[in-house]
């Protein structure tokens, strides 16, 4: 008996591990966390391959329910946590774990790729990026102004940046590249600090690890005018660049008209 965290990687059903998959088609409960990431297959491909049910757990059943619909079924059968990406990319599976394991449930991690090592598809070194942070969705009265100050720390420090963008995949609402760029702008326009204006260099990139990947590097301006096609996205302001990044930088680069 034990609970099973197997990260399930960037694309597609075919993304698992070879290990991760003996595990699931061995579970008598499978779970998939469907609210941090998004994969670019649908849940009948993965039954299909797993020849098991999924059911999507999400915020609320994965943190607050968690008890009654995972931990306590781990205790007395073999459970699967299937998480898009690699298992602790995202801060709340960690939790889950250490749950688990004050309540002497055993447990065992099958890691896979993530999105905070995907990004080094674009040329930049993950060893050169500063903070991951993320955008929300702007809200009434609510516009956190940390994104931007991580950009403005990772900057004086001469490292990059990866802005993960918020999504709601129960309402398919993924917010788009050009979205965040508009969010960190009116941020500019109140702190006016010059961290990002229209003219800072940025790369948008949209499903990595699929067999479709985009990725435009370009001014902020000209980067909010691509069509990306479908989530997920997510957007990096480079920092200071070293030679050879900036070469891969120009596979990627807009031509100005
Ligand atoms: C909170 S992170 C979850 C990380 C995931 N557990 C992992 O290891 O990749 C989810 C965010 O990362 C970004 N993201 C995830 N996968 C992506 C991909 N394949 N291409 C571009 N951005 C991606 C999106 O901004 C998405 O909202």
């Amino acid at each position: 008996m034990a609970l099973y965290f197997i990260g399930l990687g960037l694309d597609s059903e075919k993304d698992i591990t070879l290990k991760g998959l003996q595990i699931v088609q061995n579970c008598d409960h499978v779970f998939l966390e469907g609210y941090t990431s998004k994969l670019n297959c649908t849940i009948k491909d993965l039954e299909k391959l797993y020849g098991k049910e999924v059911k999507v757990l999400n915020r609320k059943d994965t943190e607050e329910n968690a008890e009654k619909i995972i931990l306590q079924k781990a205790k007395k059968n073999n459970v699967a946590f299937l998480v898009i990406g690699d298992i602790f990319s995202a801060t709340t599976h960690l939790d889950l774990w250490v749950r688990a394991k004050k309540m002497k449930i055993k447990t065992k991690l099958v890691h896979n790729a993530s999105i905070l090592t995907g990004v080094s598809v674009t040329g930049l070194q993950v060893y050169n990026f500063g903070k991951t942070t993320s955008i929300p969705f702007p809200q009434k009265n609510w516009e956190p102004e940390t994104p931007y100050k991580v950009l403005e720390m990772n900057q004086e420090n001469g490292l990059h940046t990866l802005l993960l963008l918020d999504i709601d995949p129960a309402n398919n609402k993924f917010m788009s590249i050009s979205d965040a760029i508009k969010v960190l702008l009116k941020i500019e326009s109140k702190k006016n600090k010059k961290v990002f204006n229209k003219d800072s260099m940025c790369l948008g990139c949209a499903r990595i690890g699929s067999d479709s990947p985009v990725i435009k590097y370009g001014k902020a301006k000209k980067i909010m005018t691509q069509n990306f096609g479908k989530p997920p996205y997510c957007l990096i302001v480079p920092g200071k660049l070293h030679f050879f990044e900036e070469e891969v930088l120009h596979f990627w680069e807009l031509v100005e008209k």
